[in-house]
């Protein structure tokens, strides 16, 4: 299990890029108190599961993410239950994965779906979640040995969902719809490091710098409305110049473990630039 823990903090279910579980501890020092936390790029949710806000708003543009993040709020363990036998010995089979991943990519039904996309984190390939162009889920088969069933922490987060509404939203309109009393945590898909490490695709559509930039001008406008916005990024020349607005900016580096190029993993710098 001591895999699983990390200081006591609660795991979230799923594999995900660029998740901020291990540098959760830095975020919490830097989040102001408030009434509801926002996060308009919800991911794996690892700052919601984290904190002890009384209410929180999660959104993503990914729907799939979206949708399940609903059934597992509402159903609980029935739907744990639900999705318990898609990882199973016989599943965890090039072929069956295949196959599985091609009814997920034609599959009308939104339970069937979310419980196919608990199934594919995990024996997909390095954890990743892309789509191509049509929006096909397409990523290769993980070749794990006996992909680990997250029920303890689908539970964990069923438990928390109570305080929480998850919706299928842009960033702007969702930044949009905060409120005094309100924190927002902001963490967009990562500016590139270089520009050939291009990876921005969590889901089609893509993060260019233009809408880092917008993300940079809303964050200063929601703190002129008495509302604290916290991003989270690479440290770099680009968004060191974005930030220049932020009242505090802390900097420090993490070791990553998902990358575009596994050659490249190891220490990337990083920042958390407070505008409030
Ligand atoms: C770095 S991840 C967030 C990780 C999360 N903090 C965690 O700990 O797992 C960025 C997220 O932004 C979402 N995203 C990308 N473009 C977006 C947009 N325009 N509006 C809202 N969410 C977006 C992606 O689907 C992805 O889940």
């Amino acid at each position: 299990m001591g895999k699983r823990q990390l200081n006591g903090h609660t795991r979230p279910f799923l594999k995900w890029a660029g998740n901020k579980y291990q540098i959760i501890d830095r975020i919490k020092q830097q989040l102001p108190e408030g009434k509801r936390l926002i996060e308009p790029f919800a991911g794996s949710g690892a700052v919601f599961l984290n904190t002890d806000y009384p209410r929180y708003l999660l959104t993503d543009t990914n729907n799939d993410l979206i949708n399940l993040y609903n059934f597992l709020k509402k159903e609980g363990q029935e739907f744990i239950e639900y999705c318990r036998p898609l990882y199973s010995e016989k599943n965890n089979q090039e072929e069956r994965y295949y196959a599985l991943r091609d009814e997920f990519n034609s599959c009308s039904d939104s339970r069937r779906r979310s419980a196919l996309f608990v199934y594919l984190n995990r024996h997909g390939y390095n954890g990743l979640c892309r789509y191509n162009k049509k929006g096909g889920y397409n990523v290769p088969f993980g070749r794990y040995k006996r992909p680990y069933f997250p029920e303890k922490e689908m539970v964990a987060f069923h438990l928390k969902a109570k305080r929480a509404t998850f919706k299928y939203q842009d960033f702007q309109t969702t930044i949009k719809q905060a409120r005094e009393g309100d924190v927002i945590y902001c963490d967009p898909p990562y500016v590139p490091l270089s520009p050939s490490a291009n990876f921005t695709s969590y889901s089609s559509g893509g993060f260019d710098m233009e809408l880092q930039q917008t993300l940079a001008d809303i964050a200063t406008q929601a703190a002129e409305r008495n509302i604290p916005v916290l991003i989270s990024n690479h440290k770099t020349k680009f968004t060191e110049e974005a930030y220049q607005a932020a009242s505090d900016i802390k900097r420090f580096h993490v070791r990553r473990y998902i990358s575009c190029n596994g050659n490249k993993r190891g220490k990337a710098g990083e920042l958390l630039a407070l505008f409030d």
